[in-house]
C-alpha cells in the first residue's frame, strides 16, 4: 500500500511515518516544513517539500500511485488560531477541500484525518464520546469540525471514505530515539515544562487556577505519540478494508490537571520548574477527557504503557537530553 502523509515531518506526523515504514506500507511524505524538520526524515520514505495551498504540487503527489492519504498538515496552536484566525482559515479549510478536490480527481478514496477533541467545546459530560454536541470554542476547533463537515460531504458526493481521529492532547517522543525533531517554537504545556525544566525558558506560566476542577487548572487527557501512530495504522487498514466512514476519539480516559503535570515533572526530573499563575488563555475548556469505546470497538486500539503519565514525562525528558 502507498500511503501519502501530508504534514509527514511535522511532530505527529513523523511518528506515523515510522509506524507504517514499520508495518511494510510505502509511504510518501508532503511537507512545507514549516513546524517540520528535516531531521524528521526516515531512510526508505520520499520526501516531497511543497505546500497544500500549492494545487499543482498536490495534484503531482496525488497522481502517483496513492492508496490513502494521512492528512495532519493543519495549523495547531488554540492561542494563535484566536489571534490569527485568517491564517487558520486558509491553511486549515482552503487545504483540507485542496487535498479533497485533488483526491477525487485521481480517484483517491482513503483518507484518515488528524482531527481533536477541540472540536467538543465545553464538555456536557465526560469522558466525552464522539456523539457529544459539537461546539467549538476556539477557531482552531472550528476548522477542524469545519473540515470534518467536507469529508462528510466528499464522502456522500464522491465516494471518499474517512477516518476523522479525534486526537486528545499528543504528547511525549518516540522512545527508540528515531525521531529527532522537537517542535520548533512549542506553544504546547509538556514541551514548555521541558523547556523550563532546560532552562531554555526562565519561566512558564500556568494558564487560570480558578477553574471548576479539583485544583482549580485544566484537566487534559495526554496520550503518548506512539499510541496514536498506531491507530493512524489501524485507521488505513480498516478503510482498506472496506470501513465505512468514522470519527473516533484517542485518548486514555484519564486526566491530568496542568498543576499536576508541572509537580509531577519537577518531582520526576528532579528539577524546580519555575511557574506563575497567569490568566486564563482563551479558548480553552476547563476539561477534556475522552471515552476510549469507540476506539476499540471499531479499530480495535487503546492507549498502551507508553500513555502513562510518568512514562510520558521521562521518555519527553529523555528526549530533550539527547
Ligand atoms: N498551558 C499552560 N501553560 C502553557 C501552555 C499550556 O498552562 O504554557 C495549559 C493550557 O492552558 C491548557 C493545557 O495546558 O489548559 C494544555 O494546553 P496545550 O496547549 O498543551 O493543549 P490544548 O489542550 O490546547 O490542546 C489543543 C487541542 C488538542 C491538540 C493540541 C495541539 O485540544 O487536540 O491543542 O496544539 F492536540
Amino acid at each position: 500500500m502507498h500511503i501519502l502523509v501530508i504534514g509527514g515531518a511535522g511532530y505527529i506526523g513523523s511518528h506515523v511515518v515510522k509506524a507504517l515504514l514499520k508495518n511494510g506500507m510505502d509511504v510518501t511524505v508532503f511537507d512545507n516544513l514549516s513546524s517540520g524538520d528535516r531531521i524528521n526524515y526516515f531512510q526508505g520514505a520520499e520526501y516531497i517539500e511543497d505546500d497544500i495551498l500549492n494545487i499543482p504540487a498536490l495534484e503531482k503527489a496525488l497522481s502517483n500511485n496513492i492508496d490513502a492519504v494521512i492528512h495532519l498538515a493543519a495549523k495547531k496552536a488554540v492561542g494563535e488560531s484566536m489571534e490569527k484566525p485568517e491564517l487558520y482559515a486558509v491553511n486549515n479549510i482552503c487545504g483540507a477541500i485542496n487535498i479533497l478536490n485533488a483526491m477525487s480527481k485521481f480517484g483517491v478514496k482513503n483518507l484518515i484525518f488528524s482531527s481533536s477533541a477541540a472540536v467538543y467545546g465545553i464538555p456536557e459530560y465526560v469522558p466525552m464520546d464522539e456523539n457529544h454536541p459539537i461546539n467549538p470554542i476556539s477557531f482552531y476547533g472550528f476548522t477542524k469540525s469545519d473540515m470534518e463537515k467536507y469529508f462528510e460531504w466528499y464522502d456522500a458526493l464522491k465516494g471518499i471514505k474517512f477516518v476523522s481521529l479525534r486526537y486528545f492532547n499528543a504528547v511525549g517522543y518516540d522512545e527508540d530515539g528515531d525521531v529527532k525533531g522537537l517542535d520548533k517554537n512549542p506553544q504546547n504545556l509538556l514541551p514548555i515544562v521541558m523547556e523550563t525544566a532546560k532552562g531554555i525558558r526562565s519561566q512558564m506560566s500556568i494558564f487560570g487556577n480558578d477553574y471548576d476542577t479539583p485544583d482549580g487548572t485544566c484537566i487534559r487527557d495526554y496520550i503518548h505519540v506512539t499510541d496514536l501512530a498506531d491507530a493512524h495504522v489501524r485507521a488505513v487498514k480498516y478503510l482498506s478494508d472496506g470501513g465505512k466512514s468514522q470519527k473516533i476519539n484517542l485518548g486514555t480516559e484519564k486526566g491530568v490537571s496542568v498543576l499536576e503535570m508541572v509537580t509531577r515533572a519537577e518531582k520526576l526530573i528532579g528539577k524546580k520548574i519555575n511557574f506563575s499563575f497567569a490568566p486564563r488563555r482563551a479558548g480553552d475548556p476547563p476539561i477534556l477527557l475522552s471515552s476510549a469505546h469507540k476506539a476499540k470497538e471499531v479499530l480495535g486500539w487503546s492507549a498502551g504503557n507508553s500513555s502513562d503519565i510518568d512514562n510520558i514525562i521521562l521518555s519527553t525528558w529523555k528526549v530533550y537530553n539527547l
